[in-house]
């Protein structure tokens, strides 16, 4: 089945679909850590996306449903995948309802993780992640076992990311409020919209998640 999840920056997007994709076997599909990748290897798209992404604004539609469609047409992506933080606008969800339309599939669930903006803010400027394996902390919510070295990996290179500061983001909720979410109701008309209470506990909400994947898949 194919998955989306919604919601703003720090809601637990990328913390929840690494879970779920250990569980189900889906593949996570982060435009963020596309774009990422597209920064740090230099490309094109990579260039013109650097600044935008320091600002905490988006990124052109354009380039992200270009990055978007060429990593969906990778084999791997058939058995299924969750897209974490992608569409965020309404360009975007009908592109992919059209991406998703050649490939014969659907979306099967759009899961919105719904957050107090206060808790965003905690949320994000705790963070920090495996240079490794990408694996995510938190200095309070969700610590490593033995301090400085990762979980899953054993690696002990951490790292914070650049948009991940006060300023930066305020704009980023700015970016989430006016034009991500409108797309609650766009799948909610589609019939497909799940939300969660995503204030709760990390594996609160991973239970909660796992309930609605079984049933979608
Ligand atoms: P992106 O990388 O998608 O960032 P984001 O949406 O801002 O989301 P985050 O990664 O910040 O948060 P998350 O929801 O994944 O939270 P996490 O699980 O890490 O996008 C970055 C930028 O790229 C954008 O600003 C934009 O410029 C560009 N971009 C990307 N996609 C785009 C698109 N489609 N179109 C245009 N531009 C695009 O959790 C956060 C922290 O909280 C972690 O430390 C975690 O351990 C902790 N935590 C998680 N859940 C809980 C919980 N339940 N309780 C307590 N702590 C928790
Ligand atoms: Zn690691």
């Amino acid at each position: 089945a194919n998955l989306v999840l919604l919601g703003p920056p720090g809601a637990g997007k990328g913390t929840q679909a690494r879970m779920l994709e250990d569980a189900f076997g889906l593949v996570q599909l982060s435009t963020g850590d596309l774009l990422r990748a597209a920064v740090s290897a230099g490309t094109e798209a990579g260039q013109q996306a650097k600044a935008v992404m320091e600002a905490g604004d988006l990124v052109s539609d354009e380039i992200v449903i270009a990055i978007l469609r060429d990593r969906l047409a990778e084999p791997d992506c058939a058995q299924g995948v969750i897209l974490d933080g992608f569409p965020r606008t309404t360009v975007q969800a009908e592109a992919l309802d059209g991406l998703m339309a050649d490939l014969g599939a659907g979306i099967r669930a759009a899961i919105s993780l719904e957050v107090d903006d206060a808790a965003m803010v905690t949320r994000i400027s705790g963070r920090y992640t495996c240079a490794g394996c990408g694996e995510g902390y938190h200095d309070t919510f969700k610590t490593p076992a033995v301090e400085g070295t990762c979980d899953k990996c054993g690696g002990t290179e951490m790292i914070r990311r650049a948009d991940d500061n006060a300023e930066t983001v305020e704009s980023r909720l700015r970016a989430y409020h006016a034009q991500t979410a409108p797309l609650i109701d766009y799948y909610d008309g589609k019939g497909v919209l799940v939300r969660v209470d995503a204030m709760a506990e990390i594996g609160t909400v991973a239970q909660e998640l796992n309930t609605i994947v079984k049933q979608a898949t």
